[in-house]
């Protein structure tokens, strides 16, 4: 994933100050491309929240980054209880997206048997390996969501291939790549002719101003559509196949991801088109089976609902569009099950949404989110 030409990342630590994590502030694009400081736990606690970052990978990420924060600026003596208490912060941030917690885990199982005055550097190391990790995680499933692409483009020699995606499962939602964005950069990267459909994903416009402008900068031919579009565009054949992202996978294959993927997956349903989501095995919650009873869905500002945002004269502006004694509820996230997916591509390769379909894919492999089923 490129932006002016340049290969980056969403995350990392500020070249020659190791006391500042810097980030995309993922509010301003696709107007400008802001860097934020982030020089403490709360830093980053803001961030996930405000959703200057946002998405699965890139919430654990920022939160393995945040207990670092959160180390560094402790005394010597107070390390661990300080790293501690910062975790349950952190962790309270964004209720969905399970990366949160494993991250956390992740790095407080790391730090368990670490002296005090060694903290710090394995801080740092264990929010370097996620990242790293992250990349490697999209790699794979961009190799292997290619091989869904390459079936269809064959199917339709010198035919465009047409994708529909929901909210950001983009480079910006990961450390880079994406999810459900890898398949594509990889088919495009190897000459096949794609399209992307992008859902614009009311409230916060995921779609027009993150996957939109991330595809613009990587020359990926794609057009915006309104959210309520995608049904019709299925019932004329316009669209070949749905990949989407996720921010909780059962073990049984029921997928938590932004409002509205549910629709889209009942609308694929009912016209043929394959609908697959993407996911690294970080987002596999093995501790739940029935994501409509299992899975806590955030519920944000109604601001986000009554307000427009954007640009004009250069100037971000919040318009209301409702009337102020008309209540509303905000929703962020809903609930795809497992019947509706034709199929999880991780970084292993591709399964059922099936509890069957998971335990045989991950049985006996080394999974990075250490659960197995
Ligand atoms: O509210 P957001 O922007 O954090 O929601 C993001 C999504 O729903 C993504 O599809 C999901 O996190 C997968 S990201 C690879």
């Amino acid at each position: 994933m490129k932006r002016k030409g340049e290969d980056f990342r969403t995350i990392w630590l500020k070249p020659g100050d190791p006391g500042t994590v810097q980030i995309i502030d993922q509010r301003k694009l696709p107007h400008d491309f802001q860097i934020r400081d982030l020089q403490s736990y709360q830093d980053g606690i803001h961030a996930i929240q405000e959703m200057l970052v946002r998405g699965a990978p890139l919430i654990g990420a920022t939160a393995a980054w945040s207990l670092y924060l959160a180390g560094l600026r402790a005394s010597a003596s107070n390390r661990q209880s300080t790293v501690l208490q910062a975790a349950i912060e952190i962790g309270a941030a964004r209720p969905t997206a399970v990366n949160l917690q494993w991250a956390i885990d992740r790095v407080l199982a790391a730090i368990v048997d670490t002296d005090d005055d060694d903290i710090v550097r394995v801080l740092r190391a264990e929010a370097e390996s996620i990242c790293n990790e992250d990349i490697e995680i999209s790699r794979g499933i961009g190799r292997h969501g290619l091989t869904i692409i390459e079936e269809i483009a064959a199917r339709k020699p010198g035919e465009t291939v047409n994708i529909l995606t929901h909210c950001n499962a983009g480079a910006l939602a990961t450390i880079n790549w994406g999810t459900a964005t890898a398949p594509i950069y990889f088919a495009h990267q190897k000459g096949i002719k794609v399209h992307v459909w992008v859902d614009e994903t009311r409230p916060r416009n995921q779609g027009s101003q993150l996957t939109a402008w991330e595809l613009a900068e990587n020359g990926v031919p794609h057009t915006l559509i309104v959210d309520n579009a995608g049904g019709h565009l299925m019932q004329h054949g316009m669209v070949d196949l749905c990949i989407v992202g996720t921010d909780r996978t059962t073990r049984s294959g029921d997928v938590a991801n932004k409002i509205g993927t549910y629709l889209k997956a009942l609308a694929a349903a009912d016209n043929n088109v394959p609908f697959y989501v993407a996911l690294p095995s970080t987002t596999i919650d093995w501790s739940i089976d029935d994501g409509l009873a299992e899975i806590p869905i955030e519920e944000r500002d109604t601001t986000e609902v009554s307000h427009i945002y954007g640009e004009s004269d250069g100037k971000m502006l919040a318009v209301n569009t409702v009337p102020t004694q008309t209540p509303i509820r905000n929703f962020a996230f809903d609930i795809t099950p497992a019947r509706l997916v034709t199929g999880l591509i991780t970084e292993i390769g591709i399964c059922a949404a099936t509890k069957d379909g998971l335990a045989a894919l991950f049985s006996g492999k080394e999974s990075p989110s250490g659960k197995q089923p």
